[in-house]
């Protein structure tokens, strides 16, 4: 066992706090990795908030790379020196899912077995729960082999860390889930991290338009940076009506996009994407709505007669093992533009101020460097 520094959420609300943990030496199928950078992500706030569960303590941060310390006695898959992209899908290959052939699916991902615990103060001992059952706001963290992803060690962590969560959310929203390719037009509604990685992977596939909406005009300044060839202010123009116009400019008879990817998480941009699509389209949702949402007044008739398909999209329905080298690789040639999501590189005591700047729409991301 070792200690080191770490941000946890104590209580439910509550500022999070720079603490010592207690972390594990790695017993069979883990691993323990010293972490170089972790990205703040609106999860991390939603543990802090208690919106996810109430098992606090939470140690936050999920979004992150690092080098391999030590592995189990068993552990083939890495070893101590290499550098990884932590993932949250570490796939069993035993459960429903797998055995059919989605491991994208997968029902049972692994994590770590064995419990980090708080080293100090009146509730010292207590086990914390780790974000995304990954915790790296943390100088070293326990998970499951299984969630060390082995990439190009040369690549810069603040960078490719980010794939462990959101870019690789937006980006599979379109090349995994959307399957946008080369000859469709994609539109992008909501360009936060999320969305402008979505941006960035339609542009990647080849799809041209590519049509960034979004209420914010700095969201959709960096959109364009980030490869979208159109945008729409929403705050505006009806975005319904830009985006078929759009499309319609470039493919004679579009009736809207191809493809259209929801970033934000709401009914009514849910609603926006459902009426600007194509005929036999595709809608992909990846922003994450709360419990209590709902559509309302969406007449039956028009998802059957529009045809196409109705997707979300978990963790951009990505392979960890197939992806995140891939996507690496492609960052490494200058054919992705990882960097463009970093807005900023802070220490582990600015995760608190990081919230706030996420919450003002300020960054794509802050990114703690350990
Ligand atoms: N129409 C268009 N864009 C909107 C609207 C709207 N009505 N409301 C908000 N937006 C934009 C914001 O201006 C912002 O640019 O959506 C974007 C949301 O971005 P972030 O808050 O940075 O969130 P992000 O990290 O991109 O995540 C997006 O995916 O993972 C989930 O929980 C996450 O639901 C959230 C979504
Ligand atoms: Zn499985
Ligand atoms: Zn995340």
């Amino acid at each position: 066992m070792q200690q080191v520094k770490a941000v946890v959420a104590r209580t439910k609300g509550a500022p999070v706090e720079v603490v010592t943990i207690n972390v594990p030496d790695p017993g069979p199928g883990e691993a323990v990795v010293k972490i170089s950078t972790c990205g703040v992500c609106h999860t991390d706030l939603h543990y802090r908030e208690g919106g996810i569960n109430d098992d606090f303590p939470f140690l936050l941060g999920h979004e992150a790379a690092g080098v391999v310390e030590a592995v189990g006695p068993d552990v083939t898959g890495v070893a101590p020196g290499d550098f990884v992209v932590l993932n949250w899908r570490a796939v069993c290959g035993e459960c429903r899912a797998c055995k059919r052939g989605d491991l994208h699916y997968c029902f049972a991902t692994h994590n770590a077995t064995q419990k980090m615990t708080l080293a100090d103060g009146p509730d010292a001992g207590a086990e914390l729960s780790p974000a995304l059952g990954i915790g790296a706001f943390a100088e070293k963290t326990l998970v499951a082999a299984g969630q060390c992803t082995k990439v190009d060690a040369e690549a810069r962590p603040a960078a490719v860390g980010l794939l462990g969560c959101g870019v690789m959310a937006g980006i599979g929203a379109a090349i995994n889930t959307g399957a946008v390719t080369r000859g469709k037009s994609v539109a992008v509604i909501g360009c936060g991290g999320v969305g402008v990685a979505a941006v960035a992977g339609s542009a990647l596939a080849g799809a041209s338009p590519v049509i960034a909406v979004d209420i914010d005009a700095k969201k959709l300044a960096k959109a364009v940076e980030m490869g979208a060839t159109h945008t729409v202010d929403s705050s505006q123009s009806d975005p319904v009506e830009e985006i078929k116009r759009i499309c319609a400019a470039t493919y004679e008879g579009a009736e809207g996009a191809d493809v259209v990817i929801e970033a934000v998480g709401r009914p009514e941009t849910w609603k926006q994407a459902f009426y600007a699509r194509d005929l036999a389209g595709t809608v992909v949702l990846v922003g994450v709505p709360t419990p209590e949402m709902k559509v309302p007044d969406l007449p039956l008739i028009d998802v059957f007669g529009r045809g196409g398909a109705l997707k979300s999209s978990w963790y951009g329905d990505c392979l960890p093992s197939r992806d995140f080298p891939m996507l690496v690789d492609l960052y490494r040639q200058g054919r992705l533009d990882l960097d463009g999501f970093v807005s900023e590189e802070i220490g582990i005591g600015d995760v608190e101020a990081a919230f706030e700047k996420m919450h003002h729409g300020e960054v794509l991301r802050s990114v703690v460097v350990l």
